[in-house]
């Protein structure tokens, strides 16, 4: 190998350390010492091992967990196992909010997984909201490369103060740089971490047409390799604390290595079913962030079912309290 062949390779490793942010490497940590429980009595269950969860739907209510602090930036990340079989109108979140503080201009950066009728798969829909821009909702929709319900698969959120990144497995699926044409649409407001179950079945399959059917209840919905890594905010002296190297982290983690670039190429490609910047029916014009792919646009003009609804933060969460409150 010639010098120059050497040097380049030599650069590439090192490119790759640098800009390879390790998300493998990040502490996992135990369900206590990063979340409490939120909703749904009984229907949360921390395992024996404290650092796996499962979050339960059935007749009676839904569930959720939510993280201790807030948060201004960070890492988030959860292996999930979805349940199987006939899971139509069940919606599983895993989704950053502040809706409880900013009851008028939250922000939000959301997975959610929608369940299906049997011998159909689950789909991921991934959002963000900024400052209350809840009449604009950013929904892409894809469907998985692999069956959600046989296996723990990891699903990560890593904002920053210039970028959103949604992971699959460590593969970026989507990419939201901060615009200036976006102006407050790009959430930048202390957030909590949030994991729910609940019954959307007046929009999650078919727009509504198949609801939850509890005669194949309970839901149950795994947790594990729970990471929350990044930057805490006190609630009342308003003053940031970064676990170690965590600022550096998001630094690297906002550039996607060429490598990882391709990869989420590629699972765009074969896996997006639905993306806000192709539909003309909701947007007239494109929102201005879009930068519009003709091929993306052709495929994508013919899409499923269109599916939207969102969390039910604020009343959602204050319905299922009150409802687990009665229950007890
Ligand atoms: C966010 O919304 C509030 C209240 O509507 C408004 O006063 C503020 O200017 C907005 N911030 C940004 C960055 O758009």
């Amino acid at each position: 190998m010639g010098f120059v062949a050497r040097f380049l390779v030599f650069m590439s490793l090192f490119t790759g350390l640098v800009s390879g942010f390790a998300l493998q490497k990040l502490p996992l940590i135990q369900f206590d010492e990063g979340y409490t429980h939120l909703f749904g009595d009984q229907n949360m269950i921390v395992n024996r091992d404290g650092k796996s969860v499962r979050l339960i739907l059935d007749e009676r209510t839904g569930s959720g967990f939510v993280s201790n602090d807030i948060y201004l930036h960070g890492f988030f990340s959860s292996s999930i196992k979805l349940p199987a079989d006939y899971s139509a109108g069940v919606v599983i979140a895993f989704y950053l909010s502040n809706g409880d503080i900013y009851e008028k201009n939250h922000d939000e950066i959301d997975f959610e997984f929608l369940g299906n009728i049997r011998g159909k798969e689950w789909r991921i829909q991934t959002n963000i909201y900024g400052n209350g821009s809840t009449h604009l909702g950013r929904e892409e929709r894809y469907n998985l490369w692999f069956d959600p319900t046989e296996d723990f698969h990891q699903y990560s959120i890593m904002w920053s103060h210039s970028h959103i990144i949604f992971y699959v497995d460590n593969i970026p699926i989507r990419e939201v740089k901060r615009t200036a044409s976006m102006g407050g649409d790009f959430p930048a407001k202390p957030m909590s971490l949030y994991a729910t179950i609940w019954d959307g079945s007046k929009w999650a399959t078919n727009g509504g047409k198949y609801g939850v059917n509890y005669k194949f209840a309970p839901y149950v919905a795994q947790f594990t390799d729970l990471i929350l890594h990044g930057c805490a905010v006190d609630p009342i002296e308003k003053v940031l604390s970064c676990q170690d190297g965590a600022a550096e982290d998001f630094r690297l983690a906002s550039e996607i290595t060429e490598s990882q670039r391709k990869k989420m190429d590629s699972l765009r490609r074969k896996h997006m079913t639905y993306s806000y910047c192709y539909d003309r029916t909701r947007y007239k014009v494109a929102l201005p962030e879009c930068v519009v792919n003709p091929e993306e646009a052709k495929r994508l003009r013919v899409n499923d079912p269109v599916t939207f609804g969102g969390i039910p933060h604020r009343h959602g969460h204050g319905k299922h309290r009150s409802k687990s409150r009665q229950s007890i």
